[in-house]
């Protein structure tokens, strides 16, 4: 099926926050930020800036009538800040007036005063002055230490990732009106509707069901909008209920870049023990996670790293170490992923480290060492209908490694400038929030007295094709045609309490409840129909608008049907609720089965080096994944080249910059660099596993959001494989992105 939104995207006419029609007497929001990464406040004079013409009003955190908190996990983070600035963009005050250029000129007149306080920008600097935002966290697997001493090979380094910008197309915004009573709604570009809802609630000191927030779609989230979009939220909700007008903001892209968290940069250590047969037998990893300077959602990132640590290996000795190290930087956050990326790239960079060492190629410790039914994850979680070994040897034969090799072997030898090299990435990746409290969803349905169908869910559409899966849901179930069926906005009054949409889960859950709904109110409107055709419920069906008994067309419509039911006063609407089943973690042992199921893939990369300039170019990504049963097959292979090119993106080309006084260099597009479109693989081949799915998969079709990005980690080693066909002695480096300007220095540079 198309995706239903993408005629209305091609066309403009997809709403989005900025298209939304501006009600009269509408003003504009900026914030005052802080210029410094870390100071204290001495004094803020607003006098010229609040005696400019067209400006309303400016408001401090003295004027929150509730908290003066946002933080999602942990209350360490204020709205505004008070005596204390924590990170350069740090919001201070907001500007509110007639329009967004008047907001700009009262910026440049507000006097700020401040000492400078000292500045951390790195995860181990912080960690050395005990700078964390909460106590380290360790998972374990039998007894590491006593592994390594029946080791054969041992080899340690450290790996560098750097944070990545979300640039999603969109920037941050929201749209907020007061309504009667004291109550308030907003239009919010969040992926997390409801804790917009509920931190607008704390910091005004209102009750939740005072506060409606309604999304229609964004243009991108990736993360970026699972926490980061609630204080722009609350900081248009706090200014229309002081000055009981509507209030707009909507971030430009610098404010945006400055402003926001980002990724998660990690620097890690790790150790590894291998016996003579290449089997790891032990393994031991440090992470050093750079939070920024509040919690945000860094807790359950760092967690995911550890889920992840080991990627699709067995290792029957592991024990990996999480720092979540509080600096000057801005709260970085969700991304794509969610920390799982960073943690994979550290055993893969100690898999490549061993394998150099051994004269080897790294693909046959990988393959040495997979996952298999039966065996533990170092959390405890055992696998079943594993697919590690069947993505590994479908996708090496299906695309013929050796001839793959043969031929960059080949180039290699005929080419002296010119360099190929192959990254070989294999990924696994646990669907279901960690945190398993928040694996539960909603889905209100409401049939009409005409046939046609409305549904709304807790699901934020955001460019991940989601609208068009609870379609799909809705018109099997229902056996209607797509155009009977529409999905409504996601708003806080019709699906309540929700989790965002986020961790790849959302069509899992969201569609599951969906289902439910539509399940339940089949049962009572085939009631009505067995009555009607004297026939019992069970030999119903609809297909094609038509009921069908035992098979056989009836005349009986869907839509009279409907009219029958609504007769017969049966409730035409429903709320479904799901919740993952099986599901459990004890943070405790820190043992359990996190995740509902597993998502499995292996992918070959292929470059090219230039070595006189250091730059690169992708060949080619043959790639197979398992989608189980796709529901979309369009949609799902979208997703993976998507999430195949922001991964490359973060392991090669962008390059987040902060000085040493915090301050964000690479704050515009001009200084950071995405993926456009000569930067994509000439070839992407994605071959589908074609496993059976699982259960808890909606419609055995698996989650595919955020997997297919840690593809995007085999860039590096293709880059780093290209550069060792140059240079044999080159030192590995683990330090990501692999800039040209890195390339070209290991090119030249010897161990
Ligand atoms: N695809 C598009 N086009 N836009 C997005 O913002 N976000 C990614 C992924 N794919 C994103 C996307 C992230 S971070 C997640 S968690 C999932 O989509 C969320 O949607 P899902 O749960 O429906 O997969
Ligand atoms: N994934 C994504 N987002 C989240 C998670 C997760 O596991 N936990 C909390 N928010
Ligand atoms: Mo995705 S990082 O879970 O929003």
């Amino acid at each position: 099926m198309i995706n239903v939104d993408s005629i209305h995207h091609v066309r403009g006419e997809s709403i989005y926050l900025d298209d939304i029609p501006l009600r009269s007497g509408t003003f504009h929001a900026l914030t005052y930020d802080a210029p410094v990464a870390h100071a204290h406040i001495d004094s803020v004079d607003y006098t010229e800036a609040l005696a400019m013409d067209g400006v309303k009003a400016i408001l401090t955190y003295k004027d929150i009538p509730g908290e003066n908190e946002i933080g999602g996990i942990f209350p360490d983070e204020p709205l505004l800040a008070e005596h204390e600035i924590h990170f350069w963009g740090m919001p201070i005050a907001i500007i509110i007036a007639e329009t967004e250029y008047v907001c700009r000129k009262a910026k440049k007149a507000i006097k700020l005063k401040y000492t400078e306080l000292p500045v951390i920008v790195d995860p181990r600097e912080a960690r050395r002055q005990d700078s964390l935002i909460f106590p380290p966290r360790t998972f374990k697997l039998g007894n590491v230490e006593k592994a390594f001493e029946a080791c054969t090979y041992i080899y340690e380094g450290q790996v560098d990732s750097n944070g990545q910008e979300h640039l999603y197309i969109e920037t941050q915004g929201a749209y907020a009106y007061p309504t009667e009573n004291g109550s308030i709604r907003i239009s919010s570009s969040t992926q997390g509707p409801t804790a917009v809802q509920k931190t607008i609630a704390n910091v005004l000191g209102i009750a939740m069901h005072k506060v409606e927030v309604d999304v229609t779609r964004l243009g991108g989230g990736f993360g970026g909008k699972e926490d980061q979009a609630t204080p722009w939220a609350v900081i248009t909700a706090l200014a229309s209920y002081i000055l009981k007008c509507p209030i707009k903001y909507a971030l430009h892209r610098m404010d945006d870049m400055r402003m926001t968290g980002k990724r998660h940069p990690y620097s890690s250590d790790f150790k590894i023990g291998l016996d003579a047969d290449l089997k790891i037998k032990a393994y031991q990893a440090t992470f050093h996670q750079n939070a920024g300077a509040s919690a945000d959602l860094s807790p359950a990132v760092m967690e995911r790293t550890l889920f992840h640590a080991t990627n699709t290996y067995f290792i029957p000795d592991v024990e990996v170490t999480a720092y979540s190290c509080k600096t000057n930087l801005p709260p970085n956050t969700a991304f794509r992923g969610f920390g799982g990326p960073q943690g994979m790239f550290v055993i893969e960079s100690a898999i490549r480290q061993a394998a150099k060492a051994l004269g080897i190629k790294a693909r046959k410790i990988q393959k040495a060492n997979l996952l298999k039914n039966g065996d533990s994850f170092p959390y405890g979680q055992i696998i079943d209908r594993g697919e590690a070994t069947n993505a590994w040897d479908t996708c090496l034969s299906k695309f013929d490694i050796e001839q793959l090799e043969e031929n960059v072997a080949t180039f290699n030898k005929e080419n002296s400038r010119y360099k190929k090299g192959i990254g070989i990435m294999p990924i696994c990746f646990g669907i279901s929030f960690t945190n398993t409290p928040m694996n539960h969803a909603r889905a209100l349905v409401h049939i009409y007295l005409d046939g046609s169908v409305g549904i709304s869910t807790g699901g934020v559409e955001m460019g991940q094709g989601l609208n068009t899966k609870m379609i799909q849901i809705a018109m099997s179930e229902f056996g209607i045609d797509p155009s009977k069926i529409k999905i409504e906005t996601t708003n806080t009054t019709r699906v309540a309490n929700t989790s965002p949409s986020a961790a790849s889960a959302t069509a899992d859950l969201n569609g599951k409840a969906l289902e439910i709904a539509c399940r339940a109110l089949k049962d009572r409107i085939f009631e009505v129909a067995a009555d009607e055709l004297q026939s019992s419920s069970t030999a119903l069906s609809i297909k094609n608008n038509l009921v069908y008994v035992d098979g056989k067309a009836t005349t009986l419509s869907w839509k009279s049907l409907i009219t029958k039911a609504n007769l017969a006063r049966v409730c035409l609407t429903e709320n479904g609720h799901y919740a993952t089943p099986i599901i459990h973690f004890d943070k405790s042992k820190e043992k359990g089965h996190p995740f509902a199921y597993h998502v499995y893939g292996n992918s070959i990369t292929t470059v090219t080096v230039d070595c006189l300039r250091g730059i690169y170019d992708f060949d080619s990504v043959h790639l197979v994944h398992d989608f189980g049963k796709s529901m979309n097959t369009a949609i799902d292979y979208g997703q993976i080249e998507g999430g195949l090119v922001q991964g490359i993106g973060w392991m090669t080309m962008e390059e987040l910059l902060y000085n040493e006084k915090g301050r964000l260099l690479s704050n515009a597009l001009s200084t950071y660099k995405i993926p456009d479109i000569y930067s994509v693989p000439k070839v992407i081949d994605i071959k589908a596993l074609g496993t059976d799915g699982h259960p808890l998969a909606i419609r055995r079709s698996k989650a595919v959001g955020e997997p297919p990005l840690m593809y995007g980690i085999g860039a590096y080693f293709a880059i780093q494989n290209a550069i060792l066909a140059f240079n044999p002695d080159s030192k590995l480096r683990f330090d990501a992105p692999y800039t040209p300007e890195k390339v070209l220095m290991d090119l030249y540079q010897n161990e």
